[in-house]
């Protein structure tokens, strides 16, 4: 069968495209990291007691990260209309080349955590504890380096005024538990 030039060269295009469409997929979906939101962290009863109680909240004293082992912490964010805690008010505080695992969860409505410069960005739902797992890398020299926090879900009124900070702080004055 003898197969027009000019055909051939539009069926080569269109095969192009279509894997072409077919890799910008699998980049989106596997490539860019995405995750759909989930209850990784488990899920609690979207009420102030019940959160307070998890053993991740329980342990969240203040606002700096909790000590887990070597260079591994963990940091328990309760959002809630209109703010993040720890975040707002008081930043969060991570020591500098640290492992961080937040775990995230809101007694009230729907909230987002974005940590702004970083890929951190997660739907804080009512009942689900988001979990994920940051590397903050070492400072150089002495400076903190200084994240702002925001919601990026419409949360009610406050939703505008909803943010915070987190501060990687340079070991050396670091006083967290080091043990
Ligand atoms: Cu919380 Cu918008």
């Amino acid at each position: 069968m003898e197969i027009h030039r000019y055909e051939q060269f539009w069926f080569a295009l269109s095969l192009l495209l279509i894997v072409g469409f077919i890799g910008t997929i699998t980049f989106g979906a596997v490539g860019a990291g995405v995750q759909m939101i989930s209850d990784d962290g488990g899920t609690v009863e979207p009420t102030f007691q019940d959160i307070n109680e998890h053993e991740k909240f329980a342990q969240q004293d203040g606002n700096q990260a909790v000590h887990v082992e070597d260079d591994h912490y963990e940091v328990a964010v309760r959002a809630q209309q209109f703010g993040f805690f720890p975040g707002t008010g008081q930043p969060i505080e991570v020591p500098e080349g640290s492992t961080v695992t937040f775990y995230v969860t809101s007694p009230d409505v729907i909230h987002g955590l974005d940590i702004i410069g970083t890929n951190v960005n997660t739907m804080v739902i009512p009942g689900q504890i988001a979990e994920f797992t940051v590397e903050f890398d070492e400072l150089d020299g002495s400076d903190r380096e200084e994240y702002g926090i925001v919601c990026n879900e419409f949360c009610g009124a406050g939703h505008e005024d909803m943010a915070g900070q987190l501060h990687v702080i340079p070991s050396d004055e670091w006083d967290g538990d080091q043990s």
